[in-house]
């Protein structure tokens, strides 16, 4: 007889973020390209960024950062995740991926890891993944992660992307429960057709990277802002209206909208065409910019700060970017979680040092034994190797 499973409902019950300290503002822009606060503010609502300051601030090392935050807030314990998404378009490498960098330094001794790449939507692709493996019963505890460092990518001599962009991340933590909530509905959505129109163009196998492409500036964002513009205000409400009609929902049972934070003038028509109130919406891109992957978990924290978010409440997420792709999560929140006692907050410190010493330790060893052992298989393929080949 066929085996009876529950239905699991994936929640979030952790949430976390990190912004990097370094804020340029649109001043600072205007003394670097030839625009103006005024120019920027009123063709995109932003008046400042913060962007990394040192080669030691990555993708990963915020990830982590923003990871450890969610973990705390969840009182989930690092080797309790078994699965980690890191949703971004700035990886630290092509690989490794940046989610084994984070797998390592939390020591999440349980947990598989990917970098999923989606664009600014990456981060609702990267729930929507990790709801479904929850909701399917593979996993039960599932550690999702938008983070970028567009600083990196940006020709700071192009005032159309310059003044777009920021860098940051943000984690939360999924928990599987029989208790019904959490992430209600997901949808996720591409149309490649549109890939030239927001592209890194050099840098992967199609151009690998030479003298001329680096000369040729091909290692940065190009972006035909006006189809982004019109392609972000279509798929707004579209996926709005979607994903809410498939959590069985409408758009008065939504509390609050968390729109990717690309472009104030993107919200204002989405929330006109979708006929909801701007107050509704939340929005921080005037602090931060357009972070990506990173921009909608960041939005997250600041408005379960604020209290914008109470236990019961209905939030739509909804994303678009490179690709181009679109996606959008609607979720019922959960209980707030009392805070972790401050003895469990020491045993966090203290996990992430041992993460570290394990981690060192395990490269001496892979060391030690090919020094020991040489290489566990024979010099050569064996003459029946080489048989079977024929
Ligand atoms: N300062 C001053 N002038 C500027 C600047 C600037 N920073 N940038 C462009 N201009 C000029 C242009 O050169 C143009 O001049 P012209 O008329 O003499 O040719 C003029 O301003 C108007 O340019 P438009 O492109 O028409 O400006 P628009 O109103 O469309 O706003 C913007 C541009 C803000 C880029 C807008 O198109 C936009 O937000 N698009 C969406 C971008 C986006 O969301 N990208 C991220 C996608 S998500 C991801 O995956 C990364």
């Amino acid at each position: 007889m066929a085996e009876q499973r529950t239905v699991r409902y994936a929640h979030i019950i952790g949430w976390g973020k990190h912004i990097p300290s370094k804020v340029i503002t649109n001043d600072d822009l205007s003394r670097m390209v030839d625009t103006t606060d005024e120019w920027i503010v009123s063709r995109s609502g932003i008046r400042e960024r913060h962007i990394v300051a040192s080669s030691k601030e990555t993708t990963a090392s915020m990830s982590i950062a923003a990871a450890k935050e969610a973990l705390k807030v969840a009182g989930v314990a690092p080797d309790e995740l078994n699965l980690i998404i890191v949703a971004t378009a700035t990886p630290e490498y092509s690989f490794p991926a940046t989610a084994c960098l984070v797998q390592d330094a939390l020591g999440a001794e349980n947990a598989g890891a990917f970098d999923l790449s989606a664009g600014c939507s990456g981060f609702v692709y990267a729930l929507a993944m990790g709801a479904q493996v929850i909701s399917s019963g593979a996993q039960d505890c599932v550690l999702v992660i938008g983070a970028e460092t567009l600083s990196r990518i940006v020709n700071w001599h192009d005032r159309e992307t310059c003044v777009l962009f920021g860098d940051g991340a943000g984690a939360v933590v999924l928990r599987g429960s029989d208790e019904p909530g959490g992430v209600l509905s997901t949808l996720v959505r591409a149309d490649g057709s549109g890939g030239d129109v927001l592209m890194l163009p050099a840098g992967g196998s199609h151009q690998p990277p030479t003298l001329d492409t680096v000369a040729m500036g091909l290692h940065y964002v190009r972006m035909n802002g006006r189809e982004v513009f019109r392609f972000a205000t279509r798929v707004m409400d579209k996926a709005a209206r979607q994903v809410v009609a498939e959590a069985g929902l409408t758009m008065g049972d939504i509390a609050l909208f968390i729109p990717h934070q690309a472009n104030l003038r993107i919200i204002q028509a989405a929330a006109r065409t979708l006929d909801v109130p701007m107050e509704k919406f939340f929005i921080n891109l005037d602090r931060y910019g357009n972070t990506s992957a990173a921009s909608i978990p960041v939005a997250l924290c600041e408005a379960v700060e604020a209290g914008r978010i109470q236990p019961g409440d209905h939030v739509a997420m909804v994303g678009f970017g490179a690709g181009l792709t679109w996606a959008g999560a609607v979720v019922r929140w959960g209980v707030p979680r009392p805070p972790a006692p401050a003895w469990r907050r020491a045993l966090d410190g203290l996990r992430y040092v041992a993460a570290g010493v394990r981690s060192r330790a395990r490269r001496l060893q892979r060391r030690a034994d090919a020094w020991l052992f040489g290489s566990p298989a024979p010099k050569t393929i064996d003459e029946g190797g080489i048989k079977s080949l024929r």
